[in-house]
């Protein structure tokens, strides 16, 4: 098998796909990825994935190309490239998708199976059928969304929660549906659900799969906007709905919200295919879900500006965490970082750790300041955010940063410190929807 575009998503199916036995080709355009794949080098960092490459790579099963010709003969070609944000747009941009079977359709046999994985507006595998109808490739396209978290993503490529697989009517579905069960023999013998769609049901699943988890985050994080207004505690509020099944506890934690390079694009973009659709006002409360989050990060600054009397203008900052989350080095719309620059353009003095994005995070925000462990970032300081929960910060000495900072004031942007161990150690320890 082929898969094309090889940066989160890619990199692993191809490693993972190896690992299950199916001999694979990666391709990339940025031929500096493609060496370091090559030579067993994750060009991210993702938690399980250096290991994996160098025992699939080892077996001879895997390589990784920067020319697309090297696709043929292969039966089934994912598509793993990236569809962000629009510049100045709320629309996915699929450059990438279009180009990336615009490279593939001289390169297809008949019987070939193109199987799309990036998230796309639907209507976009429709599409894409036509274009291979049109250039006569007899190929066969399906769309088989994939739903890997960042920091988990071998894991969820290996074993995920369900396989989907949207398909054409007929007699080549059926074909597609077969092919697919080949590819995952090894994922379906542990029992994984699959379930087969028409093309537009799978290109939905995707969307609808990650609207529903950030309104989930919106949702506690409009209660905690309640708890800061009543003195509630946001925290003991989620557990207690969260111990009802049908609620749930998990994607219940409040605090900065959500970012990363899924979650804020999938919604916006939903949102102008409805509109395309002529059904906007169905994604209406999406708007709602994307403005609560945003105003998280708002309101962290007011928080700090609060604590200090007004103004932050010549204080020195230390922000724990620059990547959108733990356990990743991903910097798209960074929650974290977002709070440090407006900190900075109001005058902080502004320094930045974090475990593994610090390298992207300088190149994306050259303004900031930087420092290599949480220890120095805090010297110094007159305020200290957690913004990202990395283990490393929760596990934090209070006694010892408090004899580095100048002022022990610490925001809590994730809740996932314990308060009563800070303030006894002489901290002024606030957080977002607790008292
Ligand atoms: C997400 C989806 O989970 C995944 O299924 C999809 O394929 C891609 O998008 P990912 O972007 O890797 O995955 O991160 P995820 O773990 O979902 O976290 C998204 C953001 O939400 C992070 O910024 C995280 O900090 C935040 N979050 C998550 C919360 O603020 N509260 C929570 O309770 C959970």
């Amino acid at each position: 098998m082929s898969v094309v575009g090889c940066g989160y998503l890619g990199a692993v199916h191809a490693a993972c796909m190896a690992t299950l036995g199916h001999d694979v080709v990666g391709i990339d355009t940025d031929k500096a990825k493609i060496d370091a794949l090559q030579s067993g080098d994750a060009p991210f960092f993702e938690p399980g994935l250096p290991e994996l490459l160098e025992e699939a790579l080892a077996t001879g099963r895997l390589a990784f190309s920067s020319d697309v010709s090297d696709v043929r003969g292969a039966e089934v070609h994912f598509i793993c490239v990236g569809t962000p944000q629009l510049p100045n747009e709320i629309a996915a941009d699929l450059t990438f998708v279009d180009a990336s079977v615009e490279a593939l359709l001289p390169h297809l046999a008949p019987g070939d199976l193109v199987v799309g994985k990036s998230t796309v507006p639907v209507g976009t595998a429709e599409r894409l059928t036509t274009l291979s109808d049109e250039a006569d490739t007899g190929a066969l396209l399906a769309w088989n969304p994939e739903f890997l978290r960042e920091g988990h993503a071998v894991k969820d490529t290996l074993h995920p929660d369900r396989l989907v697989y949207g398909v054409p009517a007929g007699i080549e579905g059926d074909r597609a549906v077969k092919l697919l069960d080949e590819v995952y023999s090894a994922t379906m013998a542990d029992g994984t659900p699959r379930l087969v769609t028409d093309l537009a049901t799978a290109q939905l699943v995707k969307v609808a799969a990650n609207s529903f988890l950030a309104t989930k985050i919106s949702f506690i994080n409009a209660m905690a906007e309640l708890c800061e207004a009543t003195g509630a505690d946001v925290t003991l509020l989620a557990d207690a709905i969260g111990h009802d099944d049908r609620i749930g506890r998990k994607f219940l934690n409040a605090g900065l919200g959500f970012g990363g390079g899924c979650l804020p694009k999938d919604i916006r973009a939903f949102m102008a295919r409805a509109g395309e659709l002529g059904v906007d006002q169905t994604l209406a409360f999406l708007r709602d879900v994307d403005a609560i989050n945003t105003r998280r990060r708002e309101r962290m600054v007011e928080l700090a500006r609060e604590e200090v009397g007004g103004s932050i203008d010549g204080l020195r900052v230390a922000v724990l965490g620059a990547a959108f989350k733990p356990n990743s080095d991903d910097i798209r719309d960074s929650p974290a970082l977002d709070v440090a620059e407006q900190m900075r353009a109001q005058g902080a003095d502004v320094v930045v750790t974090d475990p593994q994005a610090l390298e992207n995070a300088r190149t994306a925000y050259p303004e900031l300041s930087f420092a290599d462990s949480a220890l120095e970032a805090a010297t110094g300081a007159d305020l200290v955010l957690l913004l990202t929960e990395w283990a490393d910060y929760l596990t934090l000495d209070p006694v010892q940063l408090g004899e580095a900072v100048r002022q022990r004031r610490i925001f809590d942007g994730r809740l996932a410190l314990d308060p009563v161990v800070w303030r006894e150690a002489g901290w002024v320890y606030r957080s977002l929807g607790r008292p």
